[in-house]
């Protein structure tokens, strides 16, 4: 524990803080809360699904998602999607799923409207959502 606080100043004292404070201690320990690094939402995203494939067909089924591009894509009704970071906004872990008609996360419980709004404490700030536009059978999600 000494030697993690020494580090941690030492680290500082390069300047590093935040997310690259924990990229470094993930690239020289093994801290086993590195197995589940935090990380930033995708921005400038735009890519399509192709729903005929089988890795993205479960799309066709209301209530199913998928995580593609660190991006979970749902599908909410016969005729509408949608999708968010995996990322949230509480601590940044990467663990946001779809969930009985909204997203959440598995870390501490937070939850997230379609849109992305925040409807309790640990979702109060709100998730980064993205378009989805269905055209056929390609799903384009983009920002
Ligand atoms: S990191 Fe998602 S609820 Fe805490």
């Amino acid at each position: 524990m000494e030697d993690k606080i020494k580090r941690n100043e030492f680290l500082k004292s390069l300047g590093l803080k935040g997310a690259s404070l924990l990229a470094v201690y993930c690239g020289v320990s093994s801290l086993s809360s590195c197995q589940n690094e935090a990380v930033s939402p995708a921005s400038g995203v735009d890519f399509t699904l192709d729903l005929t494939t089988p890795t993205y067909s479960k799309l066709n089924t209301t209530g199913n998602y998928i995580i593609a591009n660190g991006i979970v894509v749902a599908r909410v009704s016969s005729t509408s999607f949608a999708a968010v970071t995996q990322v949230c906004s509480h601590e940044n872990k990467p663990n946001v799923i779809f969930s009985g008609g909204g997203f959440y996360c598995t870390q501490h419980g937070a939850t997230f409207t379609t849109t992305g709004v925040g409807t309790n404490a640990n979702g109060s700030k709100g998730i980064k959502a993205y378009q989805t536009t269905l055209t056929g059978t390609s799903l384009r999600i983009y920002s």
